[in-house]
């Protein structure tokens, strides 16, 4: 019998509705097996920060970091809220965390599931993985403003690039790529940002050159917009950074069915913190409470989470049902947890 530590932290909106399915399928999965989740419940996120003043402590950090892995719903509060101004929560919390556990591979598989309801009419095969950094790039608070408020204010937001941050992840994707078809596409905007993105275009050249089985291509972020829609196709591994990782998982999501169907890991590969897996969107206030959160990209996090943790039969039960019950979709409403206990019920037949 093993044990798995797992800290749960529902969070704001729809994190709650689309953690309680992913429990329950993390239940049925486990069911009659020999490994046991022992879950502690985190209460994080922009209602805790409401009602305590509080984001993310050093004993919340610490007490996170105990465990073996993470399971996060969303946070983030109701759009101008003026309490949360400053990206608390964002960065108090969320940011926090993916960089104090070092989770420098934000890995996004984008996949078009039979059946998805996908807005493209004629996508051809979309199964690609998307590598994006998670601790540099314009993420790490290196800003400043001056004048502020005034005709005359000056904003910095400045983009932190190393040499350190990106080998490392460029290196993960390419070990990726050697697993699936072979191919990774760097993403950035060397036309323009050529400090930073001469950088990554440098290293991927040297990474390929180790690597003379893995074809290499590189898109501007700009055109990768355009092929991420006409020909998704040509994708198998992208690596990028961490704001162009973040607008594309966004697209991707879109373009395989959906955002509550885009499932994401924040990955700390060396195995020093540990990892947390998260649905790509956010707390969507706009449809939090009423049920209709689509649980799926939740449920799919449980899978990698599942992978990460090398139950990879368990991990192959929870994709292959919630594959299934995308394939019978008719477009019926159906709500949260009965999304959640159709694929449950999948895995205890
Ligand atoms: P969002 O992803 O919450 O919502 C964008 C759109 O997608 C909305 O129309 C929403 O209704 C829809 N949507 C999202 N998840 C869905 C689901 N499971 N099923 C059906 N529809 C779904 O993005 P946003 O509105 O830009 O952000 C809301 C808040 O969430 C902000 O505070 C933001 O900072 C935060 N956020 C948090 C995370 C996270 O915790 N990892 C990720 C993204 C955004
Ligand atoms: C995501 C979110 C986060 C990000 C925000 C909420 C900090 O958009 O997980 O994609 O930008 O990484
Ligand atoms: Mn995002």
């Amino acid at each position: 019998m093993s044990r798995v530590k797992l800290a749960v932290i529902p969070g704001d909106g729809i994190g709650p509705e689309v953690i309680a399915e992913a429990e329950k399928v993390l239940d049925a999965v486990t069911r009659g097996s020999d490994v046991t989740f022992d879950k502690t419940r985190f209460s994080l996120g922009a209602g805790r920060f409401l009602e305590t003043g509080d984001t993310l402590t050093d004993d919340d950090l610490a007490a996170i970091a105990a465990h073996d892995v993470i399971l996060l719903g969303a946070v983030g509060g109701v759009p101008g809220d003026p309490r949360l101004t400053n990206a608390n929560i964002e960065r108090g919390m969320l940011l926090k965390l993916r960089f104090a556990l070092d989770h420098y591979v934000n890995l996004r598989p984008s996949k078009l599931y039979p059946g998805a309801p996908g807005p493209l009419v004629d996508p051809g095969e979309i199964d690609f993985l998307v590598v994006r950094e998670g601790t540099e790039g314009p993420y790490v608070g290196n800003g400043g403003s001056i004048r502020t408020g005034t005709p005359h204010e000056v904003a910095n937001e400045t983009s932190v690039n190393t040499a350190f941050g990106i080998e490392r992840v460029v290196r993960y994707a390419f070990a990726q790529a050697v697993r699936r078809r072979g191919k990774v596409t760097l993403v950035h905007k060397t036309n323009v940002l050529v400090h930073a993105g001469g950088m990554w275009k440098r290293i991927v050249d040297a990474v390929a050159a180790e690597h003379p089985d893995v074809a290499v291509d590189y898109v501007h972020i700009d055109a990768a917009t355009i092929y991420l829609v006409t020909n998704p196709a040509r994708f198998d591994v992208i690596v990028t950074d961490n704001l162009f990782g973040d607008i594309l998982t966004d697209l991707a999501g879109a373009v395989t069915g959906g955002i509550g169907l885009a499932a994401s890991g924040n990955i700390n590969p060396d195995g020093a913190f540990p990892s947390m897996f998260e649905p790509v969107h956010g707390s969507a206030p706009d449809i939090a409470g009423q049920q209709i959160a689509d649980p799926t990209a939740a449920i799919l996090s449980i899978a990698l989470m599942l992978d990460h943790l090398g139950l990879t039969a368990e991990a192959a039960r929870v994709t292959h049902a919630a594959e299934q019950d995308i394939a019978e979709r008719d477009g019926s409403a159906r709500t949260t947890a009965q999304v959640g206990d159709a694929i449950s019920a999948r895995l205890r037949a």
